[in-house]
């Protein structure tokens, strides 16, 4: 947003190159500054974009902290292109609030996607209507896929470090998620990985049956 005229020309060089969909994705600025983001957005509309993405943060501001979505129902209201909106998307609810208080038109998973990869269809389901079938979570079930994928899908030297980046934001399923993290990233291989992986779920699962014994009601 700083760059004013370096993106106005780079978004209408890309607008030359393509009749396909262009979009672009920003965040909300350096810091709030209604009038420049007005500009901002109204150029890039006047360029040609299809679509905006807003991720409902200011520049420098970190994933934890709370997105502004209501900031989003301004910019809905400069723009006649759809509007899609970002950040903080962590379960239905998230997606209801966000979409009532930004008015936007879509939403899109950050975090969210990655940590809990069924929550496409948890939104799906809940907010959209659509058909799908609700299905207990299986955690391990949902690791060990990925893992498969990784190895179909990716280049033998890339599959660890995805692997790394998938478990850093996966981990937060667990009370005691840092120790998958950690197991994870001290390992050489993707093998040492899932070995390492396979041990932490089975802790887990005997620690759900200890407490099913502990806490079963008295009869
Ligand atoms: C693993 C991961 C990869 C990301 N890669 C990109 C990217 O390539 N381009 C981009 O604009 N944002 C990227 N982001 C940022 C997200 O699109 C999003 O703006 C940000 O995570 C805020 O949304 P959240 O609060 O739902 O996480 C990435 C985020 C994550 C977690």
């Amino acid at each position: 947003m700083e760059n004013f005229r370096e993106v106005r020309r780079i978004i209408a060089v890309a607008r030359k190159q393509t009749t396909l969909p262009l979009t672009a994705k920003i965040r909300l600025g350096p810091k709030l500054d209604q009038g420049k983001l007005k500009d901002f957005c109204a150029m890039l509309e006047d360029e040609g974009i299809d679509l905006l993405t807003v991720h409902a943060r200011l520049s420098k501001e970190p994933f934890g902290r709370k997105p502004r979505w209501s900031w989003c129902a301004r910019i809905k209201e400069w723009l006649t292109i759809p509007l899609v909106i970002n950040g903080g998307i962590f379960c239905s609810r998230d997606g209801e609030h966000c979409l009532r208080e930004s008015r936007a038109d879509g939403l899109m998973l950050g975090c969210g996607a990655v940590s809990k990869p069924w929550l496409f269809s948890e939104i799906a389901r809940d907010l959209y209507g659509c058909n799908i079938p609700k299905k207990k979570v299986s955690l391990p079930a949902i690791y060990n896929n990925f893992i498969n994928l990784l190895v179909t899908q990716f280049p033998p030297d890339r599959r660890l470090g995805r692997l790394k980046d998938f478990t850093h934001y996966f981990a937060a399923n667990f009370t005691f998620g840092h120790h998958l993290a950690l197991s994870v990233q001290n390992s050489r291989s993707v093998e040492e990985a899932k070995e390492k992986v396979g041990l932490f779920f089975e802790k887990e699962a005997a620690k759900e049956t200890e407490a099913r014994v502990l806490f079963q009601p008295c009869t």
